[in-house]
């Protein structure tokens, strides 16, 4: 089984993803950790702790870092971290606040903040045999990183959901994940890591899920498949009076790409090694992911990084039935 570890802020989109990883019978999930990102992180530990439950509950929940990891310091990113809700209702409709669809979690996360536990479960681990999926900020991994630099050896693969090639969400070019602390992803980017896949908007965009996606998971029957319909159906509203994607009625489910891509790697097309820079210069381009994908230049550096530039739609929603179907055994 493939030892995995989900890194969240959840999140309509992360949920989506930690009931499909929870479902796959080939992952031990050791555990979820939880940051600051579309929520404060107390919520999205709450929101996370929800769905282990719905899961079963046996997956721990490690709460990590409540702010970014330079920009606050640098006076950046001054109220982003503190708000419950945002004031724009068209975003609200995307994740909510809470992940309603979920009671109230019974339990508490653990005592051990997420960054320790990262380090501590790292270091116990074998050479390369941890995957990380990193569904939001990666604030919690650059600090494990820099408190124990140690751990880059025991990762056997990084399936991250950010960064943009050609589109942004957050500025014309800057994705939410890598915008909302660029100098993290940044030190993640230059620890050396092996095998680190980006799974960018370009990607996510063209994994969208339409009502009738919907109506065919909800078809499944489970709980856990209904709360998935539920959440895609929030984000098409919330889609529908905010950005375009390609068809009506519709919306990207961004971060469940990456527990696809784990199961089969097909499902993500044109995936192209490339050095990688993330811009934390603090101008119009704060948080764009610079992927150098001709890399013949000049200035050409070594490729630390793979990004996938497109995504086969249906195999995608193939992949996140065949997973939902697990939720019947
Ligand atoms: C990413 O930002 C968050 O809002 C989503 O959960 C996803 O991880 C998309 O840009
Ligand atoms: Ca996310």
């Amino acid at each position: 089984k493939k030892k995995v570890i989900l890194d969240v802020d959840t999140g309509s989109d992360d949920a989506i993803a930690l009931i499909a990883a929870m479902a796959n019978p080939d992952f031990e999930v050791l555990g979820i950790t939880t940051v600051n990102g579309n929520r404060a992180v107390p919520i999205t530990t709450e929101n996370s702790l929800r769905i282990s439950e719905l899961m079963g509950g046996t997956v721990p929940v490690y709460q990590g870092c409540a702010l970014p990891w330079t920009s606050c310091m640098l006076g950046l990113r001054k109220n982003y971290p503190q708000y419950e809700a945002p004031a724009d209702a068209k975003y609200r409709n995307i994740h909510g606040t809470y992940i309603d669809q979920c009671p109230k979690a019974t339990k508490k996360a653990e005592d051990q903040n997420a960054v320790s536990w990262l380090v501590d479960t790292l270091m116990a681990a074998e050479e390369e045999s941890i995957t990380l999926i990193p569904l939001g900020p990666l604030t919690n991994i650059a600090h494990a990183i820099r408190i124990e630099p140690r751990i880059v050896s025991k990762i056997k693969e990084v399936m991250y959901m950010g960064g943009g090639f050609r589109i942004g969400n957050k500025s014309a070019l800057a994705e939410f994940n890598v915008w909302l602390d660029p100098e993290a992803a940044q030190a993640v980017l230059d620890a050396g890591i092996k095998n680190f896949t980006f799974v960018p908007l370009d990607a996510t965009h063209q994994a969208y899920l339409t009502k009738e996606d919907a109506a065919r998971i909800r078809a499944i029957g489970t709980r856990p498949a209904e709360v998935v319909a539920d959440l895609v159906d929030q984000r098409i509203f919330g889609y529908s009076s905010w950005q375009k994607v390609e068809v009506e009625d519709a919306a990207p489910i961004h971060d469940p790409l990456c527990v696809a891509a784990l199961v089969d790697p097909t499902v993500l097309v044109d995936v192209m090694d490339a050095p990688c820079v993330v811009d934390c210069g603090r101008g119009s381009a704060y948080g764009v992911t610079m992927f150098d994908i001709l890399n013949g230049r000049m200035e050409a550096k070594e490729p630390n990084c793979k990004v996938a530039l497109h995504a086969d739609r249906q195999k995608y929603v193939d992949i996140l039935c065949q997973l939902l179907e697990n939720t019947k055994k």
